[in-house]
């Protein structure tokens, strides 16, 4: 009998519970500071941004975190997602590896963004909430959001970063088709997006820019509250519905793991898929390495420093300890837009520096063609964020022909490019430059980092 091709969970077997990473770390997190006191935040320094519960589970060490009813039958609109083993890419690539992958782009909005983005809704709607702002830069999440504020009964307003605007006008008619409001940023819209536009009249925008922009605009409202899609503790926390399918699913098979694959923007979707499997081997269980892979030219993880950092640019939120390349940082405009970030997850930085995980980096062409070799083995094609995840695994699989070893690799394939077919004809046409960050940027940005008393 033929070896199966898809892994699939009945809804009934859908997790009830988040995993949270917090409770089985060898050293906690270090705590999030008030950039005015340098003394660790409360929960009321994050009342005007988010609902309490919310907060709870920003800094609860529970183990496992109930997912609500109303979260999971919304989930069961794609959820379960399914576990792929890639036979086709196996055997293009010639290797005795056993690559598997769990598919995101499942989901309505394409990608692993709605599992947080829905309970994000709920918890806003339960709290009575009216209105959500949010960043996007592909428009993933500005359309996961955007989806989930329809299905809650809120108002969504979303800043896309400019050069992500321009790149992909469908991402937006997706967002509108959704009830969501999406606006260019920087914009005209807040006192911070006008002074960027003062200094830099075609700013293509940031990820730093565009949160400060919808904090700004939360903070001044008491109907209103702000949804991150990436980088905090709860986003993370959702995301581990990925892996803890993906551990039924590789029992299913009768695997294990040996590597771990992801991509890493702010560190959602590789954690969600890495964080259940490095706790079951800090419980004393396998423990596969774990590769997150990242943008070349917006390297948080492989050259930021491990330092206390603000999360915007406008210097709007708190400070919390992560790899960073300074939040005043715009990284050049490349296709992997929700890659665009300077800063990684606070647990994602703490992971590393406990030596749980590496790093490394690609450019966007590497990366490209990666999808493309996957996209033609396997049917589906990529989003380019995803496609570092695909150039990672791809690089695993070759290691193991070299090696001549059997090892089982899993990746998360977070998403699919269907949106994003106009960086692919730039990458056939071989318009797709490789732009490298500046040094000299990247150290100023470096040097104004926060002084923080040790
Ligand atoms: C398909 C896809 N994968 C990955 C990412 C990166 O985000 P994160 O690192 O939070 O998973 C994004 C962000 O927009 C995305 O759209």
């Amino acid at each position: 009998m033929s070896t199966p091709t898809k892994y699939l969970l009945q809804e009934s077997q859908m997790p009830k519970f988040w995993y949270n990473i917090q409770a089985d770390l060898p050293q906690p997190l270090p705590p999030v500071l008030h950039p005015g006191t340098m003394q660790p935040i409360g929960p009321d320094d994050l009342a005007p941004l988010f609902p309490m519960s919310l907060i709870e589970q920003e800094v609860t060490t529970e183990r496992e975190v109930e997912i609500p009813e109303p979260v999971r039958e919304v989930f069961r609109l794609w959820r379960p997602a399914p576990l792929y083993r890639a036979h086709r890419l196996e055997k293009v690539l010639g290797t005795p590896a056993k690559i598997f992958y769990k598919y995101e782009g499942v989901s309505p909005a394409g990608s692993h963004k709605p599992n947080s983005a829905i309970p994000q809704a709920f918890y806003n709607a339960q709290a009575g909430v009216k209105r959500l702002t949010t960043e996007t830069g592909a428009g993933q999440w500005g359309s996961s959001l955007a989806m989930a504020g329809q299905l809650f009964g809120l108002d969504v307003t979303i800043y896309q970063v400019r050069v992500s605007y321009d790149q992909k006008p469908y991402r937006r008619a997706l967002m509108e088709t959704y009830g969501a409001r999406c606006v260019a940023s920087p914009s005209n819209e807040t006192e911070y997006g006008r002074r960027v536009l003062a200094e830099h009249p075609n700013h293509p925008g940031s990820l730093g820019i565009a949160i400060s922009e919808a904090v700004e605009i939360a903070a001044q409202r008491d109907d209103t509250k702000y949804a991150l899609g990436s980088v905090l503790n709860h986003v993370l926390l959702h995301q581990t519905i990925i892996g803890l399918e993906a551990m039924e699913q590789m029992h299913m098979a009768d695997a294990w793991p040996d590597v771990l694959v992801g991509c890493t923007g702010g560190g959602s979707n590789f954690a969600g898929l890495a964080f259940p499997f490095i706790g079951h081997g800090l419980r004393g269980g396998a423990k596969p390495r774990i590769v997150a892979v990242e943008p070349a030219a917006c390297p948080s993880l492989t050259r930021g420093k491990y330092a206390y950092d603000f999360g915007d640019t406008a210097h709007l939120t708190p400070l919390t300890k992560m790899h960073t390349l300074g939040s005043t940082f715009t990284p050049p405009g490349f296709h992997a837009g929700g890659l665009r970030y300077h800063g990684m997850a606070p647990l994602v930085s703490h992971v590393k520096e406990l030596g749980l995980l590496e790093a490394v980096a690609y450019t966007q062409n590497q990366c490209f063609e990666a999808g493309v070799t996957f996209a033609r083995a396997e049917g589906i094609v990529p989003a380019p964020e995803a496609n570092h995840a695909v150039r990672g695994a791809i690089e695993e699989a070759l290691r193991c022909k070299r090696e001549g070893k059997a090892e089982t690799i899993l990746f998360n394939l977070s998403g699919h490019g269907h949106f994003d077919m106009g960086s692919y004809q730039k990458y056939f046409a071989g318009e797709l430059a490789d732009q490298s960050y500046d040094e000299k940027e990247l150290a100023q940005a470096l040097s104004g980092l926060p002084s923080v008393p040790a």
